[in-house]
């Protein structure tokens, strides 16, 4: 998932169809999507699991009583395998629209099959269908903050426990990155409406920046093939000469950039590349699963006889066909236009709630290595997109905010699990000082997330025995 600002130069390719797309502002809650039984698949996951597509009311704004404004948030629930008296599990999902699979087919989904419990995907307010605004104005994202995110699970707890028997049991809260960390606050702060969460992978320390991000990318790429992260580097650092010469037209004869050009005197222009290229890295170690960086980027980092390692670095960041925006100005007017909804576009909006309370903005260091992305590049972004107030004060303050709030790297609350894989770019966010009461799994050799996902052929043995601890976990708390 792209979820930064160059996600917008992504997409332009298809500005002009999904500026026409007709976007309905709500989607009233309709018939149920059902994805028909089957057989079982290799892994031995039973196919059959039939998720119905449904919406709950919410208010807009859960802080102003006098606000009546409602809009609909949508849930997946999947109850077949619901027993009386079964616990409910709900993935509680974060900048992306919902499709069940994590609560169907992840490891809690199969564990809640188990035990007769309901499981459910729920989504966050201002993504996928979930929308709280018929348009998306500065003045629309101001209702997305995490204490709204917050109310919202509190508030669809409440109401389905009050609503319908099925609902009665103890409910776990579970969730990958921001969202674990959700999981986590709202169990911390509502003891009494959840039995216990489940963290995987969460980003319980808020701050503006966050360096450790690609110093884990380049560790992760060396633990794939020695020597692989070490080319990365070197294609970064053949880039840098390249651009410190001045040469835009070898940059844009390796590069696809939407208008065949880039200006090398601009600075935020030059950042908003490295950046493009960082993200490719980040975004390949934070998706992959086992061999896969070794398929998809090790290999061809290695492949000399091809080119360079700058030429290859290229090669790989051209790989997905799309064209992208050189002028960091072009993509900056491109966000403040952006006001209306697009179909599975969520850039704007993550930018926003990054921009306004949790930063975590991956910046370089050029000590680090010549691939320099600094606060400035992204804080440009937030000033011209969302207005002059989100500066680095505001990120500071609010991460002070934050962690005081829900602890930080001490995280408040009781009966919560917490998983941190070594791989995963944004695990010393999630370290935290672990203790009974929150225990904290260590995965070694593991990448993002991989414990939420069922079964895998491949599966270490570390991977394995984080699931089942946390399965002993919440079994103890039901
Ligand atoms: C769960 O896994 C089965 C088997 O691989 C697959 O057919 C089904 O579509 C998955 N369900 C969801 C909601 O992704
Ligand atoms: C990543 O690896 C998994 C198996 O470990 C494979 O199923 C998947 O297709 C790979 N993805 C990519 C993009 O290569
Ligand atoms: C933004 O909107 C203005 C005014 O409608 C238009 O002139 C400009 O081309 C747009 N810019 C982008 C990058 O979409
Ligand atoms: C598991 O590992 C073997 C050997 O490395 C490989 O051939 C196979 O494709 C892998 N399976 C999956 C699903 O990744």
């Amino acid at each position: 998932m792209r979820l930064t600002p160059i996600a917008i130069a992504v997409l332009l390719a298809n500005f002009a169809s999904a500026a026409t797309r007709n976007s309905a502002p709500f989607r009233a809650p309709g018939p149920p999507l059902v994805y028909p039984p089957a057989d079982p698949d290799d892994r031995g996951i039973p196919t059959k699991a039939v998720l119905l597509d449904r919406y709950v009311e919410q208010k807009l704004d859960h802080n102003n009583p006098n606000d009546a404004r409602t809009w609909f948030q949508r849930y997946l629930i999947a109850d077949e395998f619901y027993t009386p008296g079964g616990p409910v599990f709900v993935f509680v999902s974060g900048p992306w629209k919902i499709d069940g699979e994590i609560a169907v087919n992840g490891s809690i989904g199969l564990l809640g099959r188990d035990l007769g419990a309901v499981l459910i995907d729920l989504e966050h307010r201002f993504y996928g269908k979930s929308k709280p605004t018929e348009s998306l104005t500065n003045e629309d994202l101001a209702f997305l903050t995490i204490e709204q995110a917050i109310s919202d699970i509190v508030n669809f707890a409440t109401f389905l426990k009050q609503n319908d028997e099925m609902f009665s049991g103890p409910w776990i809260l579970y969730g990958s990155g921001y969202s674990a960390s959700l999981a986590a606050w709202t169990r911390a702060q509502h003891p009494d409406l959840f039995a216990g969460a489940y963290a995987s992978c969460p980003r319980l320390h808020v701050t503006p920046y966050f360096e450790d991000y690609y110093r884990v990318v380049y560790s992760a790429l060396e633990e794939a093939s020695p020597g692989c992260g070490n080319l990365v580097r070197q294609g970064f650092e053949e880039m840098s000469m390249i651009v410190a010469s001045g040469d835009s037209e070898t940059l844009a004869q390796h590069f696809t950039f939407c208008d065949g050009k880039i200006d090398t005197r601009d600075p935020y222009d030059v950042q908003n590349l490295y950046n493009i290229a960082n993200e490719h890295f980040g975004q390949e170690v934070e998706t992959a699963r086992v061999g896969n960086l070794t398929d998809n980027v090790c290999y061809w980092m290695e492949f000399e006889s091809l080119g360079t390692p700058f030429e290859m670095l290229a090669f790989l960041v051209n790989e997905f066909g799309v064209c992208y925006i050189s002028d960091y100005q072009e993509v900056l007017e491109y966000a403040v236009n952006s006001t209306f909804w697009q179909e599975d576009y969520y850039g704007k909006q993550w930018m926003y709630q990054q921009c306004s309370e949790l930063g975590q903005f991956l910046t370089t260091r050029s000590t680090l290595g010549p691939t320099y992305v600094s606060i400035d590049y992204f804080l440009l972004y937030c000033k011209t997109v969302f207005g002059p107030q989100y500066n680095l004060l505001h990120l500071e303050q609010s991460a002070a905010r934050l962690n005081e709030l829900y602890g930080g790297l001490a995280p408040k609350g009781t009966k919560i699990v917490y998983t941190v894989a070594s791989l995963d770019p944004w695990h010393t966010l999630g370290s935290h000082f672990a203790s009974p009461e929150s225990p904290l799994i260590m995965i070694q050799g593991a990448s993002h997330s991989l414990d939420l996902s069922g079964p895998g052929q491949n599966d270490t043995f570390f991977v394995q025995d984080a699931r089942r601890q946390v399965a002993e976990l919440i079994q103890s708390w039901l």
